[in-house]
């Protein structure tokens, strides 16, 4: 009996077809999503398999194991693997994955989950890696593919966020909140990553592609809810968005899941170019029922209630190569779709503008920063010394003087003067009192939805410095 069994298993694991000549050709299709328990229907897989993908990417919470006892996780994935829909898919297209925290071991768990190593060998064995993989021996389950040619390639970067993940910190449960909620830890080598995987990530980033997902468990653009995300460790997202300016590495599109919803966020003012996290979740875990919208400032879409997974289409052909960012239901219909070329996510995309030219900025004196270093300040108090490119709004509401000649480009800064600052020496201040002048500005740095800005409440938090 065992032996017929083993015989069986070894013919399915040989049913998993090799995929290795798919890695050259361009990818078109990838679907991808999270949040599988596998002790629950799972309709969505024959939604997913309709949608002809030619990868999937598996975001974690892959089964709800939540246990130390790896014979329980195994019969956990045992059970996720034997589902016959599942198999098809993955019979269908390779699949790359990453794991969240009930995959991992235990709810909202990080470095200090005792069975990681024993658990990383059965997330491995879940996803068919070969026995000698490099990935059965290093320590966490990042990894990195470039599916495609030169000129059409993806890069599909799999982070972990658990194996180091420093402990969380967790706030206090106001009157009328139904949980409580984490808080930023910004202990000195608090972490995500961890060193050798920030390492290993930067090295990933320098390498060529035309497009390159960034695929985290947890979401990394939304940052008002009190659940798991990057923003719980504000010092490891900025960190991140220093690495993906400092690499000018383009082409970079966020895919995340763990939150038992569906949405698309954006962020603007993080890399030079608009940064997209598209999260799908859960596959089965979703409300199923609509619930009100949490807070988030970043937020461009959503599905509001209803099990999902996430396609990303590509059209290679088109002169500037459309990527379509979609989220689709239980039923396999599109809910959210957003439709980017290429050319948006190149560095510099989103201030680009044709026929505009900048003054030049001065170099600041006696420990003054540029408008530029200021727009990275935000919440701290600065001097800045700028020369005002525009201005805007009037003396009875607010005055704007702006380091660029146009207030929405995202490398604006903006000294906001209010009406009771239009006193002293200001007293006969208007708009021409400024226009083109150097300023000297001391203020914190406060964002207006998000651009950055200082407000000017007292004439003494400003001076002119030169009228050339
Ligand atoms: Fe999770």
């Amino acid at each position: 009996m065992i032996h017929s069994l083993r015989l069986a298993l070894f013919a399915s694991l040989l049913a998993i077809p090799s995929f290795a000549s798919a890695q050259d050709k361009p990818l078109t299709r990838i679907a991808f999503g999270s949040c599988a328990h596998q002790e629950k229907p799972l309709p969505i897989w024959k939604s997913v398999v309709g949608v002809k993908p030619e990868l999937m990417l598996m975001l974690g919470d892959n089964i709800y194991a939540d246990t130390d006892d790896m014979k329980v996780m195994k019969d956990k994935y045992d059970k996720a693997a034997a589902h016959p829909d599942y198999q098809t898919l993955r019979k269908s297209c390779p699949t790359l994955g990453i794991w969240d925290d009930h995959d991992y071991g235990k709810n909202d768990a990080g470095v200090e989950y005792a069975k990681k190593e024993e658990s990383q060998q059965l997330f491995l064995d879940f996803f068919d890696v070969p026995k000698d993989s490099p990935l059965r021996k290093q320590k966490g389950i990042y990894q990195s593919q470039t599916y495609g040619p030169a000129g059409k390639r993806v890069q599909v970067i799999m982070l972990d966020g658990r194996y180091f993940r420093s402990p969380m910190k967790r706030g206090k449960r106001e009157p009328g909140m139904t949980y409580t909620p984490y808080i930023a830890n910004t202990e000195p080598g608090a972490t995500i990553l961890g060193e050798e995987q920030w390492k290993w990530l930067e090295e990933q980033l320098k390498k060529p592609a035309e497009i390159r997902l960034l695929v985290s468990g947890i979401q990394i653009v939304a940052e008002d809810h009190g659940f798991e995300k990057w923003m719980n460790f504000p010092n490891e997202r900025e960190r991140l968005y220093k690495l993906l300016r400092d690499t000018k590495a383009a082409g970079v599109i966020a895919l995340s899941g763990d939150r038992h919803l569906a949405e698309l966020c954006m962020m603007e003012r993080a890399v030079d170019y608009p940064l997209y996290d598209l999260t799908a979740s859960g596959f089965n875990q979703a409300d199923k029922k609509w619930r009100p919208l949490e807070k988030n400032r970043h937020r461009v879409a959503t599905m509001g209630h209803g099990d999902n997974f996430g396609v990303v289409t590509i059209d290679w052909n088109a002169t500037d190569p459309v990527i379509g960012l979609q989220i689709r239901d239980v039923d396999g219909d599109i809910t959210i779709q957003q439709k980017l070329h290429l050319s948006d996510l190149q560095v510099g995309a989103h201030v680009a503008k044709k026929g505009v030219v900048e003054v030049e900025q001065p170099k600041p004196k006696d420990g003054a920063i540029t408008a530029l270093e200021a727009t990275k300040k935000v919440g701290e108090k600065v001097t800045v010394e700028m020369r005002v490119s525009s201005t805007g709004g009037t003396v009875e509401k607010r005055l704007y003087l702006n380091s660029k000649k146009s207030f929405t480009d995202a490398e604006n800064f903006a000294v906001v003067v209010m009406p009771k600052a239009f006193t002293g020496k200001l007293e006969k201040a208007t708009r021409t009192t400024f226009a083109d002048k150097i300023i000297r500005v001391t203020g914190t740095v406060t964002t207006f939805k998000t651009a950055p800005q200082i407000v000017v409440d007292d004439e003494k938090q400003i001076e002119i410095v030169s009228d050339k």
